[in-house]
């Protein structure tokens, strides 16, 4: 046997051997490499072959050949047995205990504000209002002028905006909506507008500079007085109960007329929780709306005030604080 012959054997008999000690697949994809690569020593044994007789080299080519198989043989059965282990060893570490407890996940819920707000938009879009918003950042225009308030009306007064250094202002009341969609679309509407609005007050128990409205406006033809009572009573009914009481109170806002107040009896006294009336003719015309062929009636409301009346909640404060003892209850 010439020497290169004996070389391949050996090749052959260290490659099987550490193959099939390799003890997981990355080990045995290294001494693929190293014995079957083109760098691997059974190219280099061959090169020598310019040395041997011509005659003797299609046996050390048939022999090379024999060896690569029989390493690729290794190869191929210590992968096969490898990859076994490996699923086994993952079934091992993946079984599931059905005996064992489950763990407790804590369930969130939604906040007394937002699911107030929900509860009112579910009754309006059931009337078939459609729900509507505008922007926090206002113009004095849509929070004040063309809701006919007089240049002179004191919520104007720097005390109750907080005005914007540029001369814009934050919303002090969702009403900004009205002129805003009314302006981008015709009669008949019918919209309920929920948002956050702001004022400067100074915070306690029943003040926040920050809080929640829900809005509604309704234009049509024909739209009357009874039609904003039967609305609200409609309303507060599938909110608070069909045996609630509501009052009507004769009051003034610059963008009705006539304007009311509504009081509902809760546990035991009027409380006062929304201010209403019929659209001023004023603030039809600023849109470019005929006040002699359309009518239309308007309602607004604090979320805050309503979910304290509904939930006895006594401080608004607790609506923002975030106390997981507090929320939990709702
Ligand atoms: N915008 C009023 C406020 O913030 C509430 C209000 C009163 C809204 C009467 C209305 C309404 O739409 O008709 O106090």
């Amino acid at each position: 046997m010439s020497e290169l012959e004996a070389q391949l054997q050996q090749i052959r008999n260290e490659a099987i051997a550490l193959i099939a000690q390799a003890d997981d697949l990355d080990a045995l994809e290294q001494l693929r490499v190293k014995y079957m690569g083109k760098k691997g020593p059974i190219p280099q044994v061959l090169s020598g072959m310019g040395k041997l007789d011509p005659a003797d080299r299609p046996k050390l080519g048939a022999l090379a050949n024999q060896v690569k198989d029989a390493i690729q043989t290794q190869i191929d059965a210590s992968k096969t047995s490898l990859q076994a282990a490996a699923i086994q060893t993952r079934l091992d570490a993946e079984t599931l205990d059905v005996t064992m407890p489950g763990s407790y996940r804590p369930q969130g819920r939604r906040h007394p504000l937002h699911s107030t707000i929900d509860n009112v938009l579910d009754i309006f879009v059931g009337l078939g209002y459609l729900v509507a918003e505008g922007p926090e950042m206002e113009t004095d225009y849509y929070n004040f002028e063309a809701l006919n308030f007089q240049a002179d009306h004191p919520a104007r007064d720097m005390q109750d905006t907080l005005f914007l250094t540029d001369g814009t202002l934050l919303r002090t009341h969702t009403s900004t909506v009205q002129v805003r969609y009314m302006e981008n679309n015709d009669p008949p509407i019918r919209i309920v507008v929920p948002g956050r609005v702001y004022r400067r007050d100074t915070v306690d128990a029943t003040h926040s500079a920050v809080f929640h409205q829900v809005e509604i406006l309704a234009v049509d033809e024909g739209l009357t007085f009874n039609d904003l009572k039967g609305t609200i009573k409609v309303f507060l009914q599938e909110l608070l109960g069909d045996d609630i009481e509501v009052r009507f109170r004769p009051s003034f806002f610059p963008f009705t007329e006539p304007s009311a107040e509504v009081d509902v009896m809760w546990k035991g006294r009027w409380l006062e929780i929304l201010g209403c009336g019929m659209v001023d003719p004023n603030v039809l015309k600023s849109v470019g709306y005929d006040p002699e062929i359309y009518t239309g009636f308007a309602a607004g409301f604090g979320v805050e005030r309503l979910a304290m009346v509904m939930h006895q909640i006594d401080d608004i404060r607790r609506l923002y604080t975030s106390d997981l003892r507090f929320l939990k209850q709702f």
